[in-house]
């Protein structure tokens, strides 16, 4: 059996390295030429941690490449879609990208094909999928086409992908579900089989009820900022209930990545289209577009202003362990600050602010002694752990005036107000 794996993102190269590593023989496809060449070299896209060592493990062994969806289609037995869905203005998920992958499909293929639709699309795809598949094929050659979301995170993605909490079937023929679950046999979890529109709607619930985990506990913080206490102590409280679990409770400025902003908007968006009322994501939605502003309206307070006064920013991505700056509150910290005058020294280990932003006003350095060098304040967006190992009793000195606002809560209150700080996080006052 062969896979190919159309669209070389992040969920796209994961899978394929995944299936490379459980022994199957890959072609990972993508019209991106660059890209291709630089897979071909051995060097990722992107950053995330141990991807690199698999691709160098495979390629040319398991793992090929290709820019060409002719022979791509024509020489494998499974097509994987694993290309990007991104937002549209009105919240609704772009399928262009899906829907041209489907037509190379449909054109070029001459025998049966299962198709399996990875990336996160809207309730009704897969049939619309079969749809321009069916449009595109100068003749009629049958083909299966199955919902199997993907749940692995950035930052994470290998460990994700090789160790499911489950793997999620969404098919309508029997045969082409089982045809599929022998890929992942060596993987040990659970495999739920149901249709394909089921499938579709728990990838968008999984991630919605994330968000509202992370929304929920956002507001609540600020709540505790109002009587005194402390949110994270709350979360290790209520998270050791396993009702409730103690993941994805950690309060902070929000939530990011191509991912949850994408999705809740697009699950609010078709509740719409179907005339229903998601009440509580139309919620989460808009606790977490607000909690930076709650957090730096806090923090304007303590400040007086932030006209004049130099920012350190210390994490740019939208989480650790990646430089995927999709959606991070980081950048709408970084904006808000600059209309309100601020000038601003940012760092981040991996991530790259992009051109766009820099100005004299906005400078990224390469470490962080440099970044706090002169600053009145220092904002922590993403907890990288290197911020966490720092001496900040040190680095103060550094420092102009000694403001330390935590964005993650990572930082010990009392040692750095030991070290003589006026630290403040969110939901800890
Ligand atoms: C998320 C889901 O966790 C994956 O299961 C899913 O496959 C993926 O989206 C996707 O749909 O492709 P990801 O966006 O990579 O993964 O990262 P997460 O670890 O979920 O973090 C998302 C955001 O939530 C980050 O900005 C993070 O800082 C924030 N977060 C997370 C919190 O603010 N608090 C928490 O307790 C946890």
């Amino acid at each position: 059996m062969s896979i190919l794996i159309m669209g070389m993102g992040y969920v796209g190269l994961t899978t394929a390295l995944v299936f490379s590593e459980l022994g199957w023989k890959v072609t990972g496809m993508d019209p991106d030429e660059r890209k291709i060449n630089s897979l071909l070299q051995g060097a990722l896209p992107f950053y995330e941690p141990g991807l690199g060592t698999l691709l160098k493990k495979h390629l040319h062994a398991n793992m090929s490449f290709s820019s060409d969806p002719k022979t791509a289609v024509q020489q494998h037995s499974f097509v994987f879609l694993c290309v990007g869905t991104p937002s549209q203005t009105d919240g609704s998920a772009n399928l262009g990208y899906i829907q041209q992958a489907a037509e190379w499909i449909g054109k070029y293929m001459q025998e049966y094909k299962l198709i399996v639709v990875k990336s996160t699309v809207p309730i009704g795809t897969q049939e619309k999928i079969a749809r321009w598949i069916q449009d595109a094929q100068p003749l009629p050659i049958p083909f299966d086409v199955i919902s199997n979301p993907e749940f692995l995170r950035e930052g994470t993605a290998l460990h994700d992908a090789l160790s499911p909490d489950r793997i999620i079937i969404g098919s309508n023929s029997e045969q082409a579900a089982e045809q599929l679950k022998q890929l992942y046999v060596k993987l040990d979890c659970p495999v739920q089989i149901t249709t394909p529109k089921t499938a579709e709607i728990i990838k968008y619930a999984a991630n919605a009820f994330l968000a509202t985990k992370i929304s929920f506990v956002n507001e609540l913080a600020r709540f505790c900022d109002k009587i005194g206490v402390n949110i994270s102590d709350v979360s290790e409280g209520i998270g050791m209930d396993h009702r409730i679990g103690k993941h994805f409770l950690r309060a902070g400025i929000g939530y990011g990545g191509s991912c949850f902003p994408k999705d809740v908007k697009a699950l609010l968006f078709t509740a719409k289209e179907k005339q229903a009322q998601l009440t509580i994501l139309e919620k989460v939605f808009q606790v977490n577009e607000t909690q930076f502003l709650y957090f730096l309206d806090n923090l304007e307070r303590q400040l007086a202003s932030f006209q004049g006064k130099t920012i350190a920013i210390l994490g740019l991505a939208f989480k650790p362990d990646t430089d995927d700056l999709r959606e991070s509150p980081a950048l709408s910290v970084i904006k808000s600050l600059v209309e309100k005058q601020a000038v601003v020294r940012a760092h981040d280990p991996v991530a790259k602010l992009p051109s766009t932003f820099l100005s004299d006003k906005v400078i990224q350095c390469e470490t962080i002694e440099e970044t706090v060098s002169q600053a009145d304040a220092v904002i922590l967006c993403t907890e990288w752990p290197e911020y966490r190992k720092t001496n900040w009793g040190e680095l103060k000195k550094r420092m102009k005036q000694h403001y330390f606002f935590d964005g993650r809560n990572v930082l010990s209150s009392e040692q750095m107000s030991a070290w003589g700080f006026h630290y403040q996080g969110i939901g800890n006052r």
